[in-house]
């Protein structure tokens, strides 16, 4: 609901006025733009956080304090355009108008059952005097700001054609920050973390092989990029609800410390095709006082539209195992044979090949996983490699790759599903596309309506490799286009979307919740080549624009036990994946190891059948990006059972042991290169209620490198005075079940 703004705060008085202009030429002194006195002020709610904005010898400008403090020093907004005037300069003030909103809503799935939506907005309308008309929307909540570019339909631009889009964010300070290189097609990298100004040297050094990336330049880095100023306020560049329009980068300026974006170009070169009426995605800048309090930060959820499902009852959390790791692992294979140097679309007579022996998606071992993960009550199984074309879909670069309907000789695709449906349990499809989104758009709709007719509702797609149309780039906007345009598919079919090497998510799955995963992010799949700390930054990153399928749960750390031959050491402890559950909220959760290994730790594998993965309340009681995260969460009871066909699933079953409801939470923790030992207060818990704590940690002499199997296992009553001090070992962690006794 709308309501029209007190007056926005005008101050008058000779007193207040020097202050203002004093506080203006302070916060400003390094710049040599000055916010005049008269520029237009917009307030947070709670009053904190101020924007200015004003349009200076006609650019318009804006900046951004907490508290007084700066935080954007006067920065310019605007884009250049082919073929016409640019939209940065000659601009007067045509009206402004201020509004508030505040509404709770209630997510589908998500880390709690309600979110606050509460800004402050100003709109500002700019004309030019050649008729080209731009508004600027700013929308200022206490944890940050967010503000994108609308074209009026009355305007002298009807079709045009970004060059580039030149908003500027010009940081207070050389601040700590948290960051990946920029490019056009991929974020599958480690984290770096350093002081602003010195991304420039480090970025200029080879970045490690991705299947598909582009440079932009040694000064360019992505969203969302976390920064710490050196007086501990926590600040985040990123972008809400890209649709239509590219990806943006961002790229440090000449100062080392300012940032303009960067759009990624599409094949001929053009930054955004776009046709008024039309907004730009929201440019956000988030500022927390805490770490914590960026964890708890829904400010790019609130700034993308509201659900437009009209019914949600088919989309579900999902705990699942896959037929995937030995793949990845390279114990087993995705193809089939080895008869054919290449393969083709219907040419290729795979009925009379002979099997390499060596194909993960056969029909025995899928239905040894699917008892596997029925016993231990998992609600899915994801299998890859069972549609023909595996062969060479990678590196050649082709188009008519795969079909997504055809399954291999050895993978019966209804009597498997028969078998898991059996079982209380579904199949989850996988459509590796190879990047070839003309293709899977031939296919899509067939490919959806297997899934319908065997029962499949969720699919994992992935865009290894370059993309085809030749010449586009993963987040250029045909891309934006394609990844939302297979959601909207896939909503009209009742499928959940689990896509891999799409661009990174901007809190689209408020509005389409069947967005129940991305990967779009350095995941375990990476295995060896992980750093400690990795998962201790991607909440305060990758997460901020939604869940993760980071596929956690690697209890073999050592690859040549998980597949003889290989080589590599993954670097983490068991307790660390176990933290994982807790720490990365993702309604899509996997438990990505072997079978065979967890037979291995049954014990330690009890903590993954029991943790939810949708809640209504999460807290987050520690943390520091990089070095370690503790979030407690609770679990929300209505969706407890809705990922299973039919009978309980592991979740269900433990928070009705014996027979009647308990209350249940879990903690979880995780820590980076840093061994550390913390102090956990259970003063969340139901006062009056005694508990039961499973507590899973590092063992004394858990290590990473050298023992990252070593783990203890604990019960012990507690209750909301209880403290449990634990130790986390280098790249370790812990998991705590709580339950009500
Ligand atoms: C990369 C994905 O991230 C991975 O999960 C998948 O197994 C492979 N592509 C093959 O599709
Ligand atoms: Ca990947």
């Amino acid at each position: 609901m709308l309501n029209p703004v007190p007056t926005p705060v005008r101050r008058s008085g000779i007193l207040s006025a020097f202050l203002l202009t004093l506080l203006t030429l302070v916060s400003c002194s390094s710049k040599t733009v000055r916010m005049p006195a008269d520029a237009l002020s917009l307030r947070s709610p709670d009053t904190q956080l101020e924007l200015k904005f004003a349009v200076l010898d006609g650019v318009p400008t804006y900046t951004l304090s907490r508290a007084g403090q700066a935080v954007v020093l006067p920065s310019r907004l605007g884009f250049d355009l082919i073929g016409r005037e640019s939209l940065d300069n000659g601009f007067t003030l045509n009206g402004s108008a201020f509004d508030t909103f505040d509404e709770t809503w209630e997510p589908v799935w998500g880390e709690e059952a309600q979110i606050r939506n509460h800004y402050n907005e100003l709109l500002v309308r700019l004309k030019k005097e050649s008729g080209e008309a731009m508004d600027i929307r700013f929308r200022l909540y206490d944890d940050g700001l967010g503000f994108r570019y609308e074209f009026p339909i009355d305007n002298k631009l009807t079709y045009f054609k970004i060059a580039e889009e030149k908003t500027e964010f010009a940081l207070a300070g050389d601040h700590t920050a948290w960051w990946i290189s920029g490019d056009y097609d991929t974020q599958e990298y480690n984290y770096t973390r350093s002081r602003l100004s010195e991304i420039p040297r480090i970025n200029a050094a080879p970045r490690p092989y991705n299947a598909s990336q582009t440079d932009i330049s040694s000064r360019a880095v992505q969203t969302a990029l976390q920064m710490k100023t050196d007086e501990g306020l926590y600040v985040n560049i990123h972008e809400a609800r890209v649709l239509d329009y590219p990806t943006a980068n961002l790229v440090l300026m000449d100062d080392n410390r300012s940032f303009q974006i960067h759009l990624t170009p599409d094949a001929e070169g053009v930054k955004g095709r776009l046709q008024a009426p039309c907004v730009s995605p929201w440019r956000t800048v988030q500022v927390c006082t805490s770490a914590p309090a960026v964890l708890a930060s829904r400010l790019i959820l609130n700034l993308n539209d509201p659900c437009v499902l009209d019914d949600v009852s088919w989309i579900h959390p999902t705990k699942y195992m896959g037929v995937w790791w030995e793949m990845i692992t390279g114990k087993t294979h995705w193809s089939y044979t080895s008869d054919y140097p290449s393969v083709q679309l219907g040419v290729t007579d795979y009925a009379h090949a002979k099997p390499h022996g060596r194909h993960g998606a056969n029909n025995a071992n899928v239905r040894r996983y699917i008892d596997f993960a029925a016993e231990n009550g998992f609600d899915a199984l994801l299998i890859e490699g069972w549609n023909e074309g595996w062969e060479d879909w990678f590196g050649a670069q082709k188009d008519f790759v795969f079909d997504f309907i055809t399954p291999y000789p050895d993978f019966d695709l209804p009597a498997l599903n028969a078998y898991a449906h059996s079982k209380g349990m579904r199949l989850i499809m996988h459509h590796e596309t190879s990047s070839s989104t003309v293709n899977y758009e031939r296919w899509m709709e067939q490919a959806y309506d297997l899934m319908n007719q065997y029962g499949y509702d969720a699919v994992k797609s992935g865009y290894v490799g370059n993309i085809i149309p030749y010449g586009e780039h993963h987040y250029s906007q045909p891309l934006i286009n394609h990844y939302h345009y297979a959601v909207v598919e896939a909503a009209k079919h009742h499928i959940m979307v689990n896509a891999h090497e799409a661009v990174r998510p901007t809190g689209l799955c408020r509005t389409w919740p069947n967005m129940i995963g991305n990967e779009s992010a350095m995941g375990n799949e990476f295995m060896a080549n992980i750093n400690p700390g990795h998962t201790a930054t991607l909440p305060f990153t990758r997460l901020q624009g939604g869940p993760m399928d980071f596929t956690p749960g690697i209890f073999e750390q050592d690859m040549s036990i998980t597949a003889p031959g290989q080589t590599g050491k993954m670097r983490h402890t068991l307790c660390n994946q176990l933290g994982l559950y807790v720490t990365f909220y993702s309604p899509l959760q996997m438990a990505a190891d072997l079978p065979e290994n967890y037979a291995r730790f049954m014990d330690a594998f009890q903590f993954i059948k029991d943790v939810a993965v949708d809640w209504d309340k999460s807290l987050y009681l520690e943390a520091d990006p990089g070095e370690y995260i503790i979030t407690a969460r609770h679990p929300k009871m209505a969706t407890l059972n809705s990922g299973r066909l039919s009978g309980h699933s592991s979740v269900y079953d433990f928070v009705y042991k014996d027979g009647r409801q308990h209350d249940v939470w879990y903690v979880g923790g995780i820590t980076g290169e840093n061994a550390r030992e913390v102090s956990v207060k259970l003063n969340f818990l139901q006062p009056g209620l005694r508990y039961e704590a499973t507590i899973y940690a590092d063992a004394a002499d858990a290590d990473y490198e050298t023992n990252p199997q070593a783990y203890t296992i604990t019960k012990r009553t507690v209750d909301s005075s209880t403290v449990l001090d634990l130790h986390m070992a280098r790249s370790g962690g812990f998991a705590i079940s709580l339950r009500e006794l």
